[in-house]
């Protein structure tokens, strides 16, 4: 489709595969699934769930929301649900509101889902962009519990003067839908991949310093850093910065490439399932999209 080559993606990216849906999946056919292991991993019955939130930037269409949905397909008819608009750092904006409604006291649980279709959005004819993105969800269940374990911070951030640097512009109220808002592939998301990167590395560094800072922990406390993987010398450079190995960070890029507000739950279950972190370990989840938007996330599992 584009002049490019395996050996430029993975040198550059770190990328080797990814996941792209049929053409017929919506965010909700990932989120669900997702969802259901999720609910059933907590053992929390659907119609006990009393919020459900869903970080997307690709959602099934601009409304109902693709958390209504999800509600509806779980049978989770109790639950408030709506999405979350952050594009990559979606799915830790969602945790940080889905958390503080929790401490709020007015919800006791939270089924919290990072799912998008970044391929229904992808301009196929530019190699800058169309290399890089993936398909997929992941999800995880917050109780509110009496526990030493948990959340114990979060931190998001935004800075709408970038905003150019990384968008889709189409389909909105700014540019409609015309036949030429589509043959111009407006409705494509556009992205300024050099200077993104140099902000990325910077914002994370920040995010991951917030939570530590906070802590007043230190980055040798931490078992594991679950970054978002947009790009395997994102992550590289993130854990120099923090003076950290290497090996303290999960990557998974190349597996999925950039699965935008999927790719941390996703992450993280992998993570868990390797052994690569278990109960009692101190973890940060470090995020950046467009918007910009960044943050981070401290758990002790
Ligand atoms: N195949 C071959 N060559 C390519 C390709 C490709 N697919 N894409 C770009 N090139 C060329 C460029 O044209 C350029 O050529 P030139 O030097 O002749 O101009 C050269 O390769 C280098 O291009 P750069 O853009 O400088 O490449 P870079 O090393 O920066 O890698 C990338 C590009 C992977 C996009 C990187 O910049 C990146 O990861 N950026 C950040 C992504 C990110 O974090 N996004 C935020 C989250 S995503 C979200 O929120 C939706």
């Amino acid at each position: 489709m584009v002049d490019t080559s395996d050996q430029w993606i993975v040198e550059r990216t770190g990328m080797r595969q990814r996941r792209i849906a049929d053409e017929n999946v919506s965010a909700s056919d990932l989120a669900v699934p997702a969802g259901k292991k999720a609910l059933d991993n907590a053992g929390l019955a659907p119609e006990d769930v009393e919020l459900i939130i869903v970080g997307t930037s690709t959602p099934d269409m601009l409304f109902p929301s693709t958390a209504c949905f999800v509600q509806a397909r779980l049978g989770a008819h109790r639950a408030v649900a709506f999405d979350l608009l952050a594009a990559c750092s979606g799915f830790t904006f969602s945790l940080a509101t889905a958390n503080n409604f929790l401490k709020s006291g007015g919800y006791k649980n939270a089924l919290v889902i990072g799912a998008e279709v970044y391929s229904s959005i992808v301009n196929w004819e530019d190699r800058t962009t169309c290399v890089l993105f993936g398909d997929g969800a992941g999800a995880v269940v917050l109780k509110a519990e009496e526990s030493e374990s948990g959340i114990l911070s979060t931190h998001i951030f935004s800075d709408g003067s970038k905003a150019d640097y990384l968008y889709a512009p189409g389909g909105g109220s700014s540019h409609r839908f015309t036949p030429e808002m589509v043959s111009d592939k407006k409705h494509c998301l556009v992205m300024d991949g050099r200077r993104t990167f140099t902000v990325a590395v910077k914002s994370m560094a920040r995010a991951a310093n917030a939570a530590l800072e906070f802590n007043s922990i230190s980055a040798s406390d931490l078992k594991l850093v679950i970054p978002h993987q947009a790009n395997k010398r994102i992550i590289t450079a993130v854990a120099k910065q923090l003076g950290m190995a290497d090996e303290k960070f999960f990557s998974n890029v190349e597996k999925y490439g950039n699965t935008a507000a999927a790719s941390i739950p996703i992450a993280l279950d992998e993570a868990l399932r390797e052994g690569r972190a278990k109960k009692g370990d101190l973890i940060l989840t470090v995020t950046f999209g467009g918007g910009f938007t960044w943050g981070s996330a401290l758990i002790l599992l």
